[in-house]
């Protein structure tokens, strides 16, 4: 009895009086074994490029950051490309109009791993909501991938990201990305941190690195993914000689930062669609003065919500978690930018880092002062919902130990592999929903209408309420 009303003041001043759920749904034992290098082999071809992946190569949306290896020459250091449908606008001489852009290339050695010849090329001023094809290598080692811009940038324009993190190269990673593609919906990929794991392998074997490129191409070379920087791609090893923080990472992965007035590739901003999305480092310095919190600071105003309605922010280890695994990693980054989060009235904030799926409830933590001790997470329709998807499904298993009892800032939690979707509308409604590996494609774990924070402040009301 006096549990229960303990609980229920409990509830009750921290102004939730729903509580959240923890699903019981027992996922089936599925192997977190790594797939073993032979299965991911190169592509046949002389010197045929691999590892295939681009991103937004700007601010807006008008350029594609291409990135391709190949293994024995550093040639060719460019891509070919033209827009798909050419031949009905091909002119006089009959011929597809293509164009080049040019690579830098670059290489580097991990304690006794030397990488191939990395490759990236940014194709610019692309016109927008227009598929591309684009060609790399030559003779029999050419290959041909696709990709379509974004829409131009604007209130009411529809878009679906996926959100993956934690992914590594499992069989569990292998089902992941598959359920992902069998959805087809996807239009850009959220990629939400720790990408290889290759710092788990003695001497944190880079031919890892090799691998989990080779992997992801089925997805990355036909359509965006927007990386965010996690703890397995520090590759810090003094014990080594490797002192030079993520250094596999910023060779392997570009990103636009400088488009966005960053001084680092490892937080910057991108608008895209009807989003500003924001990615931050949860591994670099984030107090008062450092480099990461000016330039947030400074970004954070600029935001138009005329303009990008969505406001949504990506980082590696989350700032509401409620699982043992993990827990209050994010902590000092939640006190350092939760207010400007919730006077910017973020929408949505994506981590990964545990390895399980958690939504929160719209709370803040912020009230709290010296001479007042309030310090508990309160409902504020001003404060973004907090998503932990880093069930992607890597070496190191599921995070399958939750904190009991469920705190009321979390709304629903389950230990199972998956993936998530979101869905934009139009500037006042997403779709967002949850998927679990072992449910059939058309199947949500989780699901819920989100409502913009600035047009549309609305309470939202899950499916699992
Ligand atoms: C591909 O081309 C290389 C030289 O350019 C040649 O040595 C090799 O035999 C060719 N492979 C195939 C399968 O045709
Ligand atoms: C690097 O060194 C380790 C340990 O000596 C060895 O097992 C591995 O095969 C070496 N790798 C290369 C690429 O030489
Ligand atoms: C990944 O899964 C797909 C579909 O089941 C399968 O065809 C493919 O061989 C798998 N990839 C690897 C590397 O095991
Ligand atoms: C915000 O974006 C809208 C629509 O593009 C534009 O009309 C307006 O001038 C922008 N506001 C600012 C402050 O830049
Ligand atoms: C601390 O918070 C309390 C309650 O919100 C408020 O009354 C008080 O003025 C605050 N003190 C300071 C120094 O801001
Ligand atoms: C925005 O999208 C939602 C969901 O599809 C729809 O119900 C609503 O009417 C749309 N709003 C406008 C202004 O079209
Ligand atoms: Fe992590």
């Amino acid at each position: 009895m006096w549990c229960l009303v303990t609980l229920l003041s409990f509830l009750l001043l921290n102004g939730v009086s729903e509580a959240g759920r923890t699903s019981s749904y027992v996922r089936e034992a599925l192997p977190s074994l790594e797939i073993p290098k032979e299965d991911f082999p190169p592509p046949s071809g002389y010197n045929a490029p691999e590892q295939v992946h681009i991103t937004q190569g700007d601010y807006i949306g008008r350029s594609m950051i291409v990135s391709w290896v190949t293994p024995l020459e550093d040639q060719p250091k460019f891509v070919t490309y033209w827009e798909a449908n050419e031949k009905k606008s091909v002119e006089t001489n009959g011929g597809i109009k293509r164009n080049r852009a040019h690579a830098i290339t670059t290489t580097y050695r991990y304690y006794n791993y030397s990488s191939a010849y990395i490759h990236h090329a940014t194709i610019k001023r692309l016109k927008y909501n227009t598929k591309y094809i684009y060609e790399l290598g030559n003779g029999n080692g050419t290959r041909k991938f696709w990709f379509t811009t974004p829409p131009e940038v604007g209130p009411d324009v529809p878009y679906t990201f996926g959100i993956i993190g934690d992914l590594g190269q499992t069989q569990a990673s292998n089902q992941t990305l598959e359920h992902y593609l069998a959805c087809g919906k996807g239009q850009t990929m959220l990629f939400l941190g720790d990408f290889s794991y290759a710092d788990v392998h003695p001497f944190h074997d880079n031919e890892k690195w090799d691998t989990f490129g080779r992997f992801i191409e089925k997805s990355s070379a036909y359509e965006p993914w927007i990386y965010v920087p996690g703890n397995h791609e520090l590759d810090l090893a003094p014990e080594i000689g490797e002192h030079t923080l993520f250094k596999p990472y910023k060779h392997r992965y570009h990103v636009p930062f400088r488009a966005s007035g960053s001084t680092s590739p490892l937080w910057y901003s991108i608008k895209r669609a009807s989003t500003h999305i924001i990615v931050l480092s949860s591994y670099s310095a984030f107090s008062i003065y450092t480099p990461q919190y000016r330039w947030l600071k400074d970004e954070l105003p600029k935001v138009n919500r005329t303009e990008t309605p969505w406001l949504i922010v990506l980082m590696h280890s989350p700032m509401y978690n409620s699982n043992n695994y993990h827990f209050m990693e994010g902590e000092t980054m939640r006190v350092v930018f939760e207010p400007w989060f919730v006077k910017y009235k973020v929408d949505l904030v994506f981590a990964g880092h545990v390895h399980s799926y958690e939504r929160s409830e719209r709370v803040s933590n912020i009230q709290y002062n010296i001479t007042e001790g309030i310090s508990s997470p309160v409902k504020d329709p001003s404060a973004p919902v907090y998503l932990t998807v880093g069930d992607g499904g890597n070496i190191e298993g599921i995070a399958d130990s939750f904190i009991e009892h469920q705190p009321s800032y979390s709304a629903f939690r389950e230990a199972s592999f998956g993936h998530a979707l979101l869905q934009i509308k139009n500037r006042t409604h997403a779709f967002y929903s949850w998927h679990r590996n072992q449910d059939n494609v058309p199947i949500a774990g989780d699901s819920i209408w989100f409502y913009n924070r600035y047009w549309f402040p609305k309470e939202e009301t899950s499916s699992n309420a």
